[in-house]
């Protein structure tokens, strides 16, 4: 075999082999967005945002949809459409985007941390209940890395202690349990169009809710200036983030949702081979696919089995890097993305919120003392230690670099035995 490449030995992925980076941006997409420009309709409610509402919805199969500035502010909307309200709490998982999370500062409440089953990298519902009080009034489950979470349980738990269930479908455009597509899974749903999702529209972002009540309480943070009976009125009633979506992304977003069901296949061809070699290597975890659910796989992550770092008397973040900086160095790009649990950073250690403790000391809250730091989630921690992202898995890459990959993993796993010991 070859000498692996950080000893001097050639790269398993050559330079030269070429590898497109996400998004995919065609001719068709320029002249979406110039048309729009050229209509000079480049205000919110403009004809693109209005259309991509209504298609967006249908797509998801649901009523409503609004177009907003990006996923940040449909989840906060979707916190107002819930009616949360100051001191609330509201049970997002451990582990996710700063956003997931801090939508619930935005809107004055206390979010609560539950860890994730490690499976599936989703909120564990086995774990919900035991964060219940009478201050919780919602449930956010993220769909990460493209796997929708799993509902069924989230949606019963919500049912049954009155909470509204919020998706946070930001990484998960057009994936599916049983068929029903996210957007749909839950009372409420927001997604972003930044430009690495799968559906890109620059930047941006979608609520959809089946929910009429939900839908026009959000919506109360949209605007400084609110319509009433279909006319602006300036006097302010409520906050009023200004949350518009623009109609250039909104152009871009419709050109875009036309090829997001056809790349979201070639998605998730790319990583059921990624899935099916890798897995075949000592202590490679691939992505879990519960059965029913349709992954669409926002990014393509595998995890370390801990038995590595037994075996090699060291701990599991060292093995991590160790791998990561052997498949980097001979041309299979790897990275990490979140570096740490979501209250396990300065906003929740130093609960820094607002500022002088706020929200978590709002009169209208519990009056429990807040210590982030106390808990354990080990779940979240072990996806953190253990696991990591491989590159260029998305089309138009396709199987020829993709061998290429795994012929990358299979060098470096040659070499386990002389890297750590
Ligand atoms: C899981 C998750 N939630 C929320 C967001 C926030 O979306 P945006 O960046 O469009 O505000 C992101 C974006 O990366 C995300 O990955």
């Amino acid at each position: 075999m070859d000498k692996l490449a950080i000893d001097g030995g050639p790269k398993a992925v050559p330079d030269d082999l070429v590898r497109v980076p996400w998004p995919l941006i065609t001719e068709d997409d320029v002249s979406a967005v110039s048309a729009a420009l050229r209509s000079n309709q480049i205000w919110g409610n403009a004809p693109n945002v209005v259309a991509l509402e209504r298609e967006w919805a249908d797509y998801c199969g649901v009523e409503h949809c609004r177009g907003t500035n990006g996923g940040t502010a449909a989840l906060h909307m979707a916190l107002a459409g819930a009616g949360v309200g100051p001191g609330d709490e509201v049970i997002v998982p451990a582990y996710s985007f700063h956003s997931s999370a801090s939508c619930v500062l935005h809107h004055n409440a206390i979010p609560v941390f539950v860890d994730i089953d490690f499976a599936t990298y989703t909120l564990d519902p086995k774990k919900i209940e035991g964060k219940i009080t009478d201050k919780t009034k919602a449930i956010i489950g993220v769909d990460l890395f493209g796997l929708p979470a799993d509902w069924v349980a989230i949606n019963k738990i919500a049912g049954k202690h009155g909470l509204v269930a919020i998706e946070d479908g930001c990484q998960a455009h057009g994936a599916a349990i049983a068929g029903k597509k996210t957007g749909a899974l839950a009372d409420v749903a927001a997604f972003s169009l930044n430009g690495s999702k799968n559906l890109p529209g620059a930047e941006g972002g979608l609520l959809v809710t089946g929910n009429k009540g939900i839908f026009d309480n959000s919506r109360i943070l949209e605007m400084a200036v609110q319509i009433v009976e279909g006319k602006r009125v300036y006097p302010a009633y409520s906050f009023g983030w200004n949350y518009r979506m623009n109609e250039l992304s909104a152009a871009l977003t419709r050109s875009r949702l036309k090829h997001l069901d056809e790349l979201n296949d070639a998605r998730r061809r790319n990583c059921e081979f990624l899935s099916a070699e890798l897995g075949r290597l000592d202590g490679v975890i691939p992505p879990t696919v519960p059965a029913g659910h349709t992954h669409v796989y926002h990014m393509y992550k595998i995890a370390l089995d801990p038995a590595l770092g037994e075996r090699y008397g060291a701990p599991m973040p060292e093995i991590k890097n160790g791998i990561m900086f052997a498949l980097n160095s001979e041309g299979v790009p790897t990275t990490t993305w979140v570096t740490d649990l979501l209250p396990r950073q300065g906003i929740y250690t130093a609960l820094r919120g607002y500022g002088d403790g706020c929200p978590w000391t709002c009169p209208y809250g519990s009056g429990a003392k807040w210590d982030y730091t106390s808990e354990a989630y080990p779940s979240a921690q072990r996806l953190v230690d253990t696991t990591f992202n491989v590159e260029y898995f998305y089309p138009p890459n396709e199987r020829g670099y993709l061998e290429a990959v795994v012929r990358g993993f299979q060098k470096v796993w040659g070499y386990l035995d002389v890297l750590f010991s």
